[in-house]
């Protein structure tokens, strides 16, 4: 696993390099539907992951959010790579994005990193073996109320179009927590969870790739990742509820409400 962990780090930064060379020089953006975006950086990004990946371990599959999932490949082993999240952020120099990759083995998630080239923040974990931030042990907060607690969520494309739009639990949380957070990046929110900065994050309608290394960050941070409803999740589930654990039961209720 030491070698899969190693390649995710060198592809991880090398997508970073891109997203900061090229951030004043974004290239063409097209887009996707209303509210998402694709750039040019996105689809770089995603080339080299994969290239990098690939000269590895030219055998296993691959899921990627612009290029779709690989064809041909039958091993047990998927790297799941979100190449720029935070795509909408980046279009406008607004300095909250990074690149994602989580490497699914037999089902399980076993290797995730998450690279903020803005800040230069490096998040790796590995299955049983715990998670970092530059190489520095992380976990999540020890506040147990949700009172106390800083919560952040995002808004999908998806989810602005429909009648479930996250509104409700969006007021709710307002009322209940400290304050609350929209940045734009599911693997940001995701790790800052894991690291103590947020106490909890949900999230409706996202994808496996915005939440695969997070996925796993998080649960070797020490916190809970789960359903909304608190029931176990997979990656391919679209929707998610992080949090340090402490604070679960009371998000998992406000999340009951609507
Ligand atoms: C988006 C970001 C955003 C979240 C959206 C995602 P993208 O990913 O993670 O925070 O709210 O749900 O689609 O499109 O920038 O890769
Ligand atoms: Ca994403
Ligand atoms: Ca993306």
């Amino acid at each position: 696993m030491k070698d899969a962990v190693e390649v995710a780090v060198e592809a991880a930064l090398a997508a970073g390099k891109i997203q900061r060379e090229r951030s004043q020089n974004i290239g063409r953006i097209s887009s996707k539907g209303s509210h998402d975006l694709v750039t040019e950086v996105d689809i770089l990004c995603e080339q080299e992951v994969i290239r990098i990946i690939k000269k590895r371990f030219p055998g296993h599959q691959f899921l990627a959010e612009e290029s779709g999932a690989s064809q041909g490949a039958s091993s047990p082993s998927k790297w799941i790579i979100d190449p720029l999240d935070g795509t909408i952020n980046y279009a406008h120099g607004f300095p909250c994005y990074c690149v994602s990759i989580g490497l699914e083995h037999e089902g399980e998630i076993i290797v995730g990193v998450v690279y903020n080239p803005n800040l230069d923040e490096l998040f790796v974990a590995e299955k049983g073996k715990g998670a970092t931030l530059n190489s520095k042990s992380i976990s999540v907060s020890t506040i147990p109320k949700l009172k106390d607690s800083l919560l952040v969520t995002g808004f999908t494309p998806e989810v602005i179009h429909s009648l479930d739009d996250n509104m409700g639990a969006f007021r709710n949380f307002m009322k209940a927590s400290q304050a609350l957070r929209r940045p734009g990046s599911a693997a940001i929110d995701l790790c800052y969870t894991a690291m103590g900065r947020f106490e909890g994050f949900w999230e409706l309608k996202l994808n496996s790739w915005d939440v695969a290394a997070g996925f796993l960050i998080m649960q070797e941070a020490g916190g809970q990742v789960t359903k909304l409803d608190g029931n176990p999740l997979s990656v391919y589930d679209r929707e998610i509820l992080a949090s340090n654990g402490l604070v679960h039961d009371e998000m998992v209720d406000i999340l009951g409400k609507e």
